[in-house]
């Protein structure tokens, strides 16, 4: 059997659909396809951060249902955070669906899919456990070199910020055992992987949920002893749990890559307040300012949220001024929208033509910035770690700071780490060429 996974929403979920990818293939022996078309199984990994990611579940589904009045025996299922957010009615309401899998049940997946070919019935499974059993599940690589992969450290959140459904569609924080971490990650080394990205809704809790466990920035000090693992990082960090400890990892660990995703959402302590985030402007820019001075060339991206409920215009002013005074290197910006179960559920008020015209503004001060940044590049020299071939045919890598070079070179490069003289910034990448050292 064949089987494919259209996977929506954050890394978090692009690792979720790997290792339901793995159990598929290792219990049921089943083979990747690309397209829907050719698969026996389809499932759609979604997510329900926002109401647009969450539109294109039921847009998709549509086509899928189509495919199966010409091919009825394909068995189609949702996974993910829409999953466990719409749960049972998903099978009410589009007939064709054969099951439904939250976000803690991934490891129920081959026994389901099993059932499902032997007696055609129909299955939901989106219970919350206290210990999260696919959580453990092995990954792999995610890129065609097999030199990066993503290691999922805690799932979950207890933050319930007023616009958020992730602590309702992950449930509590859980932080998955440092053994077991430390014993994956080796794993992945043996296989190549040269660079590993932590995951967790809010790393900077880390082992809150063990007894005995270690911190997050012990776990950053042990992973760095993994000798083959050159690069390191993490998403995300929340800035009220963003410490001096942090801060000094990032000062002392050389292969803790000189980039942190902070999400700021406002730069109003207004709005901040009514976000429930916990930390005000001030205290945002002082941890921002603090971390500068010890490691003048970290990169710092964000996430911001407009038109959040009771948004006056001085209060979007702050987050520019913010997003200035960080000068952030990259941002994901997103128009409010009221999501199930959180608090401001029902709170709407920012009319849809204001939310439009702030996000352009910010996203254009954005595009500035990170011009800025790229321009600032040129005629530096950067370690990249090259990554594979770019849509040109030359080859591509990343600096540390995340940002994508591309490169005349051989082949063989790939895997390496080189240095890279940048000669030319775009809005979106760098081109540069290899620094022959002797
Ligand atoms: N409306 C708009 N953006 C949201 N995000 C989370 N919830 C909402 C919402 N209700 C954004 C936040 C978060 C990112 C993943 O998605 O900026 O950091
Ligand atoms: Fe959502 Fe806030 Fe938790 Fe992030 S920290 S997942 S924004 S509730």
């Amino acid at each position: 059997m064949k089987y494919f996974i259209r996977t929506f929403g954050c890394q978090m979920n692009e690792n979720d659909s790997i290792q339901a990818g793995i159990l598929l293939e290792k219990e049921l022996g089943m083979k990747k396809v690309n397209e829907p078309k050719d698969a026996d199984v389809i499932i759609l990994n979604t997510c329900s951060v926002r109401e647009k990611p969450e539109k294109k579940v039921f847009s998709e589904a549509g086509r899928i249902g189509k495919l199966k009045k010409k091919k009825p025996n394909i068995i189609f299922g949702i996974m993910g955070c829409v999953a466990q957010e719409i749960g049972k009615t998903f099978l009410e309401k589009l007939p064709y669906l054969n099951f439904v899998i939250g976000t803690h049940n991934i490891h129920k997946l081959p026994e389901i899919i099993k059932a499902i070919n032997e007696k055609n019935e129909k299955f939901c499974e989106t219970e919350f456990y206290n210990e999260i059993k696919s959580i453990n599940i092995p990954t792999l690589p995610y890129d065609k070199f097999n030199l990066k992969a993503y290691v999922t450290i805690m799932q979950g959140c207890n933050n319930f910020c007023s616009y958020c459904i992730v602590p309702f569609v992950r449930g509590r924080e859980y932080s998955r055992k440092s053994e077991d971490i430390i014993n994956e990650i080796k794993l992945l080394a043996e296989k190549g992987v040269k660079e590993v990205t932590l995951l967790g809704q809010n790393v900077n809790s880390y082992g809150k949920t063990r007894e005995k466990e270690i911190s997050f920035c012990e776990l950053l000090y042990k992973i760095s002893e993994i000798q083959s693992i050159k690069r390191i990082r993490f998403t995300t960090s929340h800035p009220k749990d963003f410490g001096d400890d942090l801060i000094d990892a990032f000062k002392n660990l050389k292969k803790l890559c000189n980039h942190l995703h902070l999400p700021l959402q406002s730069g109003s302590t207004k709005i901040l307040k009514l976000m429930n985030r916990k930390y005000t402007k001030e205290e945002y820019l002082e941890k921002v300012y603090k971390l500068k001075e010890k490691v003048p060339d970290i990169a710092i991206s964000t996430d911001i949220i407009v038109g959040f409920p009771y948004e006056e215009e001085n209060d979007f002013q702050e987050t520019l001024d913010v997003m200035e005074k960080v000068n952030y290197i990259t941002s994901f910006s997103f128009k409010y929208s009221p999501r199930p179960f959180s608090k401001y559920e029902k709170i709407d008020n920012i009319p849809e033509d204001v939310k439009l015209e702030r996000l352009k503004i910010l996203q254009n001060l954005q595009k500035k910035l990170t011009l800025e940044h790229n321009q600032n590049a040129v005629g530096k020299t950067f370690e990249v770690l090259v990554e594979g071939f770019s849509k040109k045919k030359q080859l591509t890598g990343r600096l540390e700071d995340n940002r994508i070079v591309n490169f005349e070179g051989d082949n063989n490069l790939i895997g390496k780490f080189i240095k890279i003289k940048i000669t030319k910034a775009f809005q979106n990448s760098l081109i540069g060429e290899v620094v022959n050292e002797r």
